[in-house]
């Protein structure tokens, strides 16, 4: 009899517990009416008297102890939360959530800079808040230009030598003062206008600008560079067409337009008919520019390029209203999953 007490011993010592299967199993095996142990209890009543005293002590002292054993198997298993299973097979592919995906704005600026890239353009970044000689003063702006004006441009309450950028113009400065040319850089980032927000016009939006010094850069150049980036970005059949504009900055000045995609240029609402949309604004560097920013403009000249993305993802999603980008509607958001 205390041989079968032995080996009962033996068998709660060597069950593993995991999980909660082998805790059930545990308590059927040691501590149900029906197991082996319970069996012996029931024996007592059966051996010899000057043995039974003995014998009871040594199956009561093991029913304890596959008790305590059974709660600390208990805890440890409730503790660790995880319910881990023989059949577990870790190599298995998970359950597959669905990734948010990009917004159309960063799609289109992720792809405006990859053309850049291509042809040698480096990428900077820097601050949206500015102060007005990176926005303004050195980038050729008249004291009593209009966009100095707080109704054009955010200023910040507690310091109004700061402002939110206007245009990431302001990296073309700050490259030209600390790097020498040639320099080749494209300038992406968001940037703000106090403007009512409509349907064509927000306060936030976003640009890439590019600017190239070297020297003998020629207005033939831009136009050939441009019309590389517009048939990457809206096909090989792609048409420009550069019409005389004005900036402070560049001089001459010019707007690129492409023709109408939407309408292929015969003419509809989104080109006002005209069978052309504004894609970007561009032009010479103005020496005075180059001269502001340490650049001695006897020796060099460039060109400079700047482009609104909202704009440029309007026409080729064929989106109609610049407020959807920044509402956040997942309905508007998961159509761009795939693109
Ligand atoms: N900075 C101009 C704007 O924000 C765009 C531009 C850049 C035009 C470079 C010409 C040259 O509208």
């Amino acid at each position: 009899m205390s041989v079968k007490v032995e080996e009962i011993k033996r068998q709660i010592d060597q069950f593993r517990v995991e999980a909660s299967e082998q805790l059930e199993e545990f308590r059927l095996k040691f501590l149900s009416k029906k197991s082996e142990l319970q069996e012996l209890v029931g024996e007592i009543k059966n051996v010899a008297p000057e043995l039974r005293k003995e014998f009871g002590q040594k199956v009561n002292d093991l029913k304890q102890y596959a008790q305590q054993l059974f709660d600390a198997h208990k805890s440890r298993v409730e503790d660790s939360g995880t319910q881990y299973n023989n059949d577990l097979d870790v190599t298995r592919p998970s359950t597959l959530y669905s990734a948010g995906s990009l917004h159309p704005v960063s799609i289109v600026m992720n792809e405006v800079c990859e053309i850049f890239e291509k042809i040698g353009f480096s990428t900077v970044s820097g601050p949206d808040i500015e102060d007005d000689w990176h926005v303004f003063s050195a980038l050729n702006f008249p004291q009593e230009h209009p966009a100095r004006d707080m109704q054009d441009t955010f200023f910040v309450n507690l310091n109004p030598e700061l402002l939110l950028r206007t245009h990431t113009s302001s990296l073309q400065v700050r490259t030209m003062e600390s790097c020498r040319p040639p320099i080749r850089v494209i300038c992406p980032g968001r940037v703000y206008r106090n403007e009512t927000i409509t349907a064509r016009s927000h306060c936030i939006f976003h640009q890439v600008e590019g600017l190239y010094i070297a020297q003998d850069v020629s207005f033939a150049e831009m136009k050939q560079v441009l019309l590389f980036f517009a048939r990457e970005m809206f096909g090989p059949e792609t048409k420009i067409r550069l019409r005389p504009s004005y900036f402070p900055f560049t001089e001459p000045s010019a707007e690129m337009d492409i023709e109408c995609k939407i309408c292929g240029g015969k003419g509809c609402n989104v080109c006002k008919y005209s069978g052309w949309v504004e894609i970007l604004g561009c032009g010479m560097v103005d020496p005075n520019v180059l001269e502001n920013c340490g650049i001695n403009p006897e020796k060099y000249s460039g060109y400079a390029f700047g482009l609104g993305i909202e704009r440029m993802a309007m026409l080729k999603f064929k989106i109609n209203d610049i407020r959807l980008y920044f509402e956040n509607d997942v309905r508007f958001l998961q159509q761009f999953a795939n693109v």
